[in-house]
């Protein structure tokens, strides 16, 4: 079956204002979606393969293993729906066993959507594909979404990564209450989130010796001074992650090395020495924790596995 495109735009948020706005604020901060300009999203790529950074390999291995389980624990669904679904690698773990109908990914890059939707649709010609373009972190979410979803049929929402743990709690609150309005009152979802450990497993995941965590970190520098024109020196910043145990997140954030002025779309920022522009959260759970956030959604737990080493989950919740 043909891949349909459907894109879905409203007013954005732009970068120059969610900029400005972050570093005016104390402390600095950017929002994580930041960093994936094309050279992120291949650094980023970069990351997953680096052997420190174990939560793409976990989660890989346990949905291997555990697809047929998987499976079997939701049932028949008419339709899934996978926001930030990106080249829709990890749909494929779960295409096979799962009995369903459509695949809708979502993702704000239409051009790589329709590619990766395309080679899918080629791989399982019986399933419906249709590849969504939204940026569903705008203020509208996944409003423009909601009316053109099939009105028959049990939904799943399809949410591994880890990408969850990028919110803050009440923020992640917020998008499964999303996540609940999509799926519908018969439907489910199945989603990813990285387990708490050992602290130094954790810095070592997000400190890799190659560098590369450091470069994606960096290159959010690279990208405000390619499109808004910004004088940022990126060897005046160095790269900082760290386990927040009392927060339970790992933390990065940029350091200024001096005290430094820098212009981002013709407006003066001051930076301190050794003040920080907080780049990203990534939060960490015990299963217990995550069942608690998600019933604040309104889901109830169903079934839960993690990989062998017990690093990674992956929960279903009707
Ligand atoms: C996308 N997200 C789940 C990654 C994480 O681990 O929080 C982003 C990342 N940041 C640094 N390394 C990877």
């Amino acid at each position: 079956m043909p891949v349909r495109l459907l894109t879905l735009s409203h007013p954005a948020d732009t970068l120059k204002q969610v900029v400005l706005a972050g570093l005016s604020a104390r402390p600095k901060c950017i929002p994580p979606k930041y960093f994936y300009d094309s050279e992120g999203s291949r650094l980023f790529e970069a990351i997953c393969t680096q052997p420190e950074y174990y939560l793409t390999r976990a989660e890989a291995a346990l949905l291997q293993a555990e697809a047929q389980a998987i499976a079997r624990s939701i049932g028949p669904v008419a339709c899934m729906i996978e926001p930030g679904a990106g080249c829709c690698a990890k749909a494929r773990f779960l295409l096979g066993p799962l009995q369903v109908a459509a695949y809708w990914p979502v993702d704000i890059s239409g051009e790589t959507l329709v590619q990766a939707a395309g080679r899918l649709a080629a791989d399982h010609p019986a399933l419906e594909v249709v590849a969504v373009q939204l940026d569903f972190t705008a203020a509208a979410g996944f409003a423009p979404l909601l009316p053109q979803l099939p009105a028959r049929g049990r939904r799943l929402v399809y949410y591994p990564g880890s990408s969850i743990g990028n919110a803050g709690p009440d923020e992640a609150v917020a998008l499964l209450r999303q996540f609940r309005v999509l799926a519908g009152k018969d439907g489910g979802l199945l989603i990813g989130f990285d387990l708490k450990k050992d602290a130094a497993r954790l810095h070592a995941a997000y400190n890799d010796a190659a560098g590369v965590t450091a470069a994606f970190n960096l290159n959010l520098l690279a990208r405000l001074n390619r499109e808004l024109g910004a004088d940022f020196r990126l060897e005046g910043f160095a790269h900082q992650a760290f386990y927040n145990a009392e927060a339970g997140r790992i933390e990065m954030h940029l350091i200024s090395r001096a005290r430094q002025q820098v212009t981002v779309a013709g407006t003066r920022v001051e930076f301190a020495a050794g003040e920080s522009l907080h780049t990203e959260n990534s939060y960490k759970y015990t299963p217990q924790e995550f069942e608690a956030l998600a019933a604040r959604a309104g889901f109830a737990f169903r079934d839960g596995w993690q990989d062998g080493a017990g690093l990674f989950a992956v929960h279903f919740y009707g």
